[in-house]
């Protein structure tokens, strides 16, 4: 670790800690679904005024803004993938809590949450109630396994934050696996991937995944996604990339 991860974890340790976001990073995970979750309201808090001047640099740092931009990107593509028929049924397949999916209109489908997270569950499905969003549903699930998945077959997959955070190439090809045997022609993956990013030895040497071990990132393209779904019977319908050119998100259509 240089000198200047070292000096930056020690003051994001110590200091850092008046910030709500990065006492919570640092108790959950920085890619936890309920940090994703803080970092989308984007409303700085802090334990004093510098709490919450440190809580608003780290919202503003530009892999969060991509973060948020992503965000929108996916939104627009999974209101696509459901406009093209009524009634069809949309798995996320690790959710968070799943912010997103409350953009959509109510009734445009039904809208399956999984996450292996029981506490992500638990988030997503309280809300739920206090929305009175029926139409969304929470299920304890591994995004691997489609044994566990709540129904057979979907028309659409999304997968938000998580092709990102898998840095074994390996477990990308077992979820694309995954993921064809939970669809069937003619469904669409919505999904976003990690294409850059400034800092990784960063992530790794000063915050932590939501094991609270070192947060091991790796960048991949839309592009080497789509490779490895393409022999899969998937093929790219639509690629975008948000403002700070971070994150790309891209839809997929099975078409065997
Ligand atoms: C970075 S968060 C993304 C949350 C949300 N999809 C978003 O984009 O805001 C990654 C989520 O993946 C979940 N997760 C990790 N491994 C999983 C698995 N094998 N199956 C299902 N969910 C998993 C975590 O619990 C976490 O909520």
């Amino acid at each position: 670790m240089d000198a200047y991860h070292a000096a930056l974890r020690f003051a994001m340790r110590t200091g850092g800690r008046l910030s709500d976001g990065i006492r919570l990073g640092y108790s959950e995970g920085f890619n936890a679904g309920v940090m994703v979750d803080y970092v989308y309201r984007n409303r700085p808090h802090g334990v004093t005024p510098l709490g919450t001047f440190i809580d608003r640099v780290m919202l503003n740092h530009p892999v969060w803004r991509g973060v948020r931009g992503r965000r929108q990107l996916l939104v627009g593509q999974v209101r696509t993938a459901l406009a093209e028929a009524p009634g069809q049924r949309l798995f996320d397949v690790a959710a968070g809590p799943g912010s997103y999916l409350f953009m959509l209109p109510a009734g445009v489908g039904t809208l399956w949450a999984g996450d292996r997270d029981p506490d992500e569950v638990a988030r997503g499905a309280a809300r739920v109630a206090r929305e009175g969003r029926d139409d969304i549903r929470f299920v304890a699930s591994d995004a691997f396994d489609p044994a566990t998945w709540p129904e057979p077959s979907f028309d659409i997959l999304v997968a938000s934050g998580f092709f990102d955070i898998l840095d074994d190439i390996e477990d990308v090809r077992r979820l694309l696996r995954a993921g064809t045997v939970g669809t069937h022609p003619g469904s669409r993956w919505v999904l976003t991937v990690m294409e850059d990013h400034p800092d990784l030895a960063l992530l790794r040497d000063v915050l932590v995944d939501w094991d609270l071990g070192p947060w091991v990132a790796v960048t991949r393209s839309a592009e080497e996604v789509v490779e490895e779904a393409r022999p899969l019977g998937w093929e790219p319908v639509a690629v975008e990339r948000e403002k700070e050119r971070l994150f790309g998100v891209a839809t997929l259509r099975r078409v065997r």
